[in-house]
C-alpha cells in the first residue's frame, strides 16, 4: 500500500484555514492556493533520490549530493488543479507539465473525461498529480486510470482537502501510489461536497459560478 500522509505543518494548516472562509475573494483564494501548494511540493518531493557529484569549491574539490535523474512531470486534474501547478514549479522549475481535464456530472457525481496531453515519456517520470480536492475519488482515480493507461508507473496525488470516502475509494482503486493531503475532513454531505471543506475549489480559483 502506498503511504497517507496529513501535511499539517503549521504554516499550511494556517493558509488552509484562511482560503476555507467563504468571504475571502478569488486574488486571495489563487494566491494562497499558490502558496500552499509551494509548502506542500517541498514535503512531497522529500523522497526524491540524490546521487553524487563532484564539486570544486574555492578551498577544495569534494563530493557532494544533487538530485538525480528522476524527471519529474506535474499533472493537474483541470480545472482547478491548475491552482497548484505554479506553486510546486517554483521548486522543480525544470518539471514538464501535462493535463487532464475531467468534471464531475453534478446529478451522478460521475467523472467525465474531455482532455488528456502529457509529456511524451511519462513512463519515466516521477508524476505529481494534483487536484484541491478528493471528494468520491471518482475524478482522482480515472485520472490516475488514464496516466497508467499511457505507462506511468510512479505517481503520487497532492490535494489540499480529502473526504475519507476519497480516501478508501482512491486507496482500493490504485494501492500503488502515495495520497498527501493537507488535510483529511469529516465526510462527503448529500451533494458531494466535503464537509466542512472550502466549497468548490474551481469556482472559488477562477470566480465563475
Ligand atoms: C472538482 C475537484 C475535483 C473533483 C473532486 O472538480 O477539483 O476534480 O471535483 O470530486 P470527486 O473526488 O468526487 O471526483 P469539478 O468536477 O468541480 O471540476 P472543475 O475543477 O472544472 O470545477
Ligand atoms: N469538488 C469541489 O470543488 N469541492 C468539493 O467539496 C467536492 C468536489
Amino acid at each position: 500500500m502506498g503511504k497517507f500522509e496529513v501535511l499539517d505543518h503549521p504554516l499550511i494548516q494556517h493558509k488552509l484555514t484562511l482560503i476555507r472562509d467563504k468571504n475571502v475573494g478569488t486574488k486571495f483564494f489563487r494566491e494562497t492556493v499558490n502558496e500552499i501548494s509551494t509548502l506542500m511540493g517541498y514535503e512531497v518531493s522529500r523522497d526524491m533520490p540524490l546521487e553524487d557529484v563532484e564539486v570544486e569549491t574555492p578551498i577544495q574539490t569534494t563530493v557532494k549530493k544533487q538530485l538525480a535523474g528522476k524527471k519529474v512531470a506535474i499533472i493537474p486534474i483541470l480545472r482547478a488543479g491548475l491552482g497548484m501547478v505554479d506553486g510546486i514549479l517554483e521548486l522543480i522549475p525544470a518539471a514538464k507539465v501535462g493535463h487532464i481535464g475531467m468534471y464531475r456530472d453534478e446529478e451522478t457525481l460521475k467523472p467525465h473525461e474531455y482532455f488528456v496531453k502529457l509529456p511524451s515519456d511519462i513512463d519515466q517520470r516521477q508524476l505529481f498529480v494534483v487536484d484541491p480536492m478528493l471528494a468520491t475519488g471518482g475524478s482522482a482515480i480515472m485520472a490516475i486510470d488514464a496516466l497508467k493507461k499511457r505507462g506511468a508507473t510512479n505517481i503520487k496525488f497532492v490535494c489540499l482537502v480529502a473526504a475519507p470516502e476519497g480516501v478508501k475509494a482512491l486507496q482500493e482503486a490504485h494501492p500503488d501510489i502515495d495520497i498527501y493531503t493537507a488535510a483529511l475532513d469529516e465526510k462527503l454531505n448529500e451533494d458531494g461536497y466535503i464537509v466542512p471543506g472550502l466549497g468548490d475549489a474551481g469556482d472559488r480559483l477562477f470566480g465563475t459560478k
